[in-house]
């Protein structure tokens, strides 16, 4: 996966989940440590556990109320935490275009925290630096998480994580060079 980012460095860490509970806490270490403007992408196949990746960063920001999945809404805005906390399903838009008409750039530039279920529908709205999230079913339906900062900042934030698995850098475009 390409993602443009300034200045061109991307962090990668794989962790492995093998509960709904451990996902959650995740979640909740990363909603913990999510600043103003901060931006989390997430992918992965129906039911892989985006949406509960997400109540476990509400938790960690301090939301009050259930975290609930936006599929039918598109958005849902969270407001009791230490943070606001714009959660996104861009599943069933169709396309860029119409993500634009409701407004969603004024939340990936506002001040709280994004998080975008199905990112990939609206890619080229999303800032080049953000934290992608993929989670990936495992033979026996455990998920592997494999989490990508997109430039410095979200570099330091994964870094704070502690995760139990080593980083590893890579220079964006080292593919191709070699
Ligand atoms: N290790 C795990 N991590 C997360 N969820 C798990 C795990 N093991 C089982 N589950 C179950 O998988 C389901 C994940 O559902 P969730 O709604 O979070 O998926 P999603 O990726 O948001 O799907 P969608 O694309 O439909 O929005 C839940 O029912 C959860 O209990
Ligand atoms: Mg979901």
């Amino acid at each position: 996966m390409d993602v443009p980012s300034t200045p061109n460095v991307q962090t990668q860490h794989t962790v492995m989940s093998h509960s709904r509970e451990e996902t959650t806490a995740l979640g909740e270490a990363l909603g913990r440590r999510l600043q103003a403007g901060d931006v989390v992408v997430l992918r992965g196949t129906l039911g892989a556990g985006k949406t509960v990746l997400t109540q476990g960063i509400g938790r960690g920001l301090g939301v009050r109320e259930a975290v609930i999945s936006p599929t039918f809404t598109l958005l849902r805005e969270y407001y009791s935490g230490r943070l606001p906390l714009y959660h996104v399903d861009a599943y069933r838009l169709a396309g860029p275009a119409e993500a634009h008409t409701f407004g969603l750039d004024e939340y990936l530039y506002g001040d709280g925290v994004t998080v975008v279920e199905w990112g990939e529908r609206v890619e080229p709205l999303l800032p080049p630096d953000r934290l992608e999230i993929e989670l990936v079913y495992g033979a026996r339906g455990e998920r592997q998480i494999t989490l990508t900062a997109a430039g410095l900042h979200y570099a330091e934030l994964l870094r704070g994580l502690d995760l139990p698995t080593p980083p590893t850098s890579s220079q964006i475009g080292d593919e191709e060079a070699r």
